[in-house]
């Protein structure tokens, strides 16, 4: 009697195991087999590969009748969105007052491209094809935006989309807070999958797991920042957090590594990772854990998002919240309004000397230094400003004061004018002044520096000198993030993040920050937008030539990186690449500078692809493809 029992138990698919309810929402086996654009990888013959994903252009792209019966199998969420600016341009859609809003908040309101179905903060990387313009007879095309999107809110509209393009070879592109800074949540000619209906949160005060036992949170693939920091503060604990209000957590920032201020106390965003459930290119969903897809598993938690499932929700650890303590300082060349005194060029960068020099304490202390370096260039003279936030958990603020006063006894013997900072008991969770929320035509790129670029005074001057001429000469905003997420700090996690993390102490990342749009100039030319990025690469080559073996954090990033795969993977490379190949040898999922992407080229792009600059208005090409 006990043997079908035990059968129908084994029968059951460790699918049935979900956080969420839109989770247990599936395609099933038979209604998958009913339509063949929709079955699953394996449940019927492989479509041929060919050479191109294909195209409105394409005879073979889907017509008007099958995107209605793609429409009807979903519910109805098919959606043909536009582009956001559309009601800037003559025609049918044109709504004056609607546009002259879009102008005034483009460049600074993050949730208009956050709310949006295809809309994303790097505006360049769509070919600027349809721009908030006062001039309403200029042409909006489709450009690099998607032409269909599934607003997914379960697990079966993530399967239909995903069975879908792969079936009919139509691209796909996943979008949640749309910030990516290189264009990874956009791609012309393809099918969207809209991650953000995928909202949900649960804090388990003590989740059990063979491998942990503590707080944990589990939280969907639409889930933001913003969701978290409510649900942390209403329950009094601390986790893993983006630092922007609308950034996704399960898409770019987890699967990337997924740095917060509780790095060098807790390691990545990776590292607390327990569990992933993700529909994969098949069509399917699964468990990625230590226990079951193992390689998949690895793979999500630091190999980069994107890429090899399309993630509905995770189980993340949590701690309490420790005392912790929080101060800032700044000084400037602009004279001081305290003191109508100002100060040098060379003595500001003295001073930023002396704050390099302390960035090894911070986080040897568990700390993180969060700090901008901004030029103005509108002033006659060089205007630099120097701010930072200094936070260090378990401390009081005297004790806090005590730490930071080594710090501002040097700052003060260079006559830099420096108030003890106000420091204050810090909130649970940081709210900086966030990189990126407005900056949509900013180009970024980064570096790791590792200890030895700064624990002595010779390679600190280095660091300090090759920080200097990027801003000083280049223009630059320079932002730096001073952590260090070791592997001790992670729990000795075996996962696909960089290692050049773990020996780092400071992500540094330098853009643009002067060419905010403010949507009524003129757009940047392609040709302009080649010619600012050859530059920002020169500038920050001296970067890259004094840590060399070190890397690039792939989501705050420049995907045309030099050495892309050793500066965004590492050693991890060919071992995510092999993960890549067996979950998705259809090559459903492709992101810019993603793991295996060099295999796929965007063709006829505005910005000239790989020998010009990477926009994702175009046809997603095999590279060197001789048929099959
Ligand atoms: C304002 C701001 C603040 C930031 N702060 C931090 C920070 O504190 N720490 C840090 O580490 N990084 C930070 N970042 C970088 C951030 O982690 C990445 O930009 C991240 O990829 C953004 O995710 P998103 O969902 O908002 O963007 P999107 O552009 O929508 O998605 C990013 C990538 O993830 C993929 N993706 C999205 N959802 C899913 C999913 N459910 N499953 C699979 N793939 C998915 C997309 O295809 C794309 O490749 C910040 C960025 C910005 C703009
Ligand atoms: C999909 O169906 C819904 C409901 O019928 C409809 O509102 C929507 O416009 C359709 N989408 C497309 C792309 O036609
Ligand atoms: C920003 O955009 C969102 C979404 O469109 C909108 O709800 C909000 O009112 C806007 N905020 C401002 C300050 O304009
Ligand atoms: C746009 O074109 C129309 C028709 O040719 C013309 O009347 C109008 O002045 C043009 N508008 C602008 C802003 O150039
Ligand atoms: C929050 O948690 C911390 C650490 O456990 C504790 O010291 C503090 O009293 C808690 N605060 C509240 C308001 O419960
Ligand atoms: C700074 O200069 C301004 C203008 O000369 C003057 O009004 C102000 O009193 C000065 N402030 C101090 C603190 O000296």
């Amino acid at each position: 009697m006990l043997f079908p029992i035990v059968l129908i138990f084994s029968l059951l698919p460790s699918s049935l195991a979900v956080n969420f309810d839109y989770e247990s929402i599936q395609l099933t086996e038979d209604e998958a087999a009913g339509w063949p654009d929709v079955r699953f990888a394996g449940q019927g013959p492989s479509p041929p590969e060919q050479e191109c994903k294909y195209t409105p252009e394409d005879e073979t792209w889907p017509t008007s009748e099958e995107w209605a019966k793609f429409n009807e199998t979903l519910g109805g969420v098919l959606l043909k969105p536009l582009p956001l600016a559309t009601p800037c341009y003559a025609g049918p859609n044109y709504d004056e007052a609607r546009c002259r809003a879009l102008r005034t908040q483009w460049a600074s309101n993050t949730s208009l491209h956050a709310n949006d179905p295809t809309s994303i903060t790097s505006q360049w990387s769509s070919g600027y094809s349809c721009v908030p313009t006062s001039d309403p007879n200029s042409t909006c095309t489709q450009g690099g935006w998607p032409v269909y999107v599934v607003k997914a809110s379960n697990v079966r509209h993530v399967q239909l989309g995903v069975n879908f393009a792969r079936n009919r070879n139509i691209r796909v592109v996943i979008k949640n807070g749309g910030h990516d800074f290189n264009g990874k949540s956009i791609g012309g000619n393809s099918l969207g999958i809209w991650v953000s209906g995928l909202k949900a949160t649960t804090y388990h005060p003590n989740y059990i797991s063979p491998k942990y036992r503590g707080k944990a949170v589990a939280y969907g693939g639409g889930t933001q920042a913003q969701d978290l920091s409510l649900l942390s503060a209403r329950n009094n604990f601390t986790m893993h957090i983006a630092g922007g209000p609308t950034v996704g957590m399960a898409g770019g920032y987890l699967q990337g590594g997924g740095h917060s201020r509780n790095s060098a106390q807790h390691g990545l965003a990776a590292d607390n990772t327990l569990l992933i459930y993700a529909v994969t290119a098949d069509g399917r969903f699964v468990t990625a854990s230590p226990k079951e897809n193992q390689d998949l598993f690895w793979a999500f938690r630091g190999g980069g998002g994107g890429n090899y499932g399309i993630i509905t929700s995770v189980i993340v650890k949590a701690w309490s919240t420790p005392r912790s303590a929080t101060g800032t300082i700044t000084f400037s060349t602009l004279p001081d309004p305290g003191s109508n005194t100002s100060i040098s060029t060379d003595t500001f960068w003295a001073g930023i000397r002396e704050y390099f020099a302390f960035l090894v304490p911070i986080t040897d202390a568990g700390g993180l230094g969060y700090d901008f370096i901004r030029h103005t260039p509108t002033s006659s003279s060089p205007d630099l400003t120097f701010s930072t936030s200094i936070w260090l958990p378990e401390k009081t603020t005297s004790e806090y004061q005590a730490f930071v006063r080594p710090l501002l006894d040097r700052l003060n013997a260079l006559a830099i004018p420096i108030p003890a900072p106000t420091t204050k008991r810090s909130p649970s969770h940081l709210t900086p002044r966030v990189l990126g929320e407005n900056i949509p035509s900013a180009l970024i790129a980064s570096r790791l520096f590792q200890r030895p670029n700064l624990d002595n005074p010779i390679s600190i001057s280095e660091t300090v000198s090759a920080v200097r001429t990027f801003v000083e000469d280049g223009g630059y905003t320079y932002h730096g993030i001073a952590t260090s997420p070791t592997l001790e700090a992670g729990g000795h996690p075996d996962n696909a993040v960089l290692p050049a993390w773990r020996t780092a102490v400071l992500h540094a990342q330098g853009y643009d920050g002067n060419r905010h749009w403010n949507g009524a100039s003129p757009q940047l030319s392609m040709a302009d937008e080649k010619r600012s990025h050859d530059r920002l690469m020169r500038y920050m080559q001296a970067w890259r030539d004094i840590t060399p073996g070190s890397g690039s954090y792939t989501n705050e990033g420049d995907a045309q990186e030099p050495d892309w795969k050793d500066s965004f993977y590492g050693p991890n490379y060919g071992r995510l690449e092999k993960i890549k190949k067996r979950w998705d040898p259809w090559g459903v999922f492709w992101v810019i500078s993603g793991v295996g992407s060099d295999g796929w080229e965007v063709r006829g792009s505005s910005g000239g692809g790989r020998e010009g600059f990477f926009t994702q208005d175009g046809a997603l090409c095999r590279v060197g493809w001789r048929g099959k």
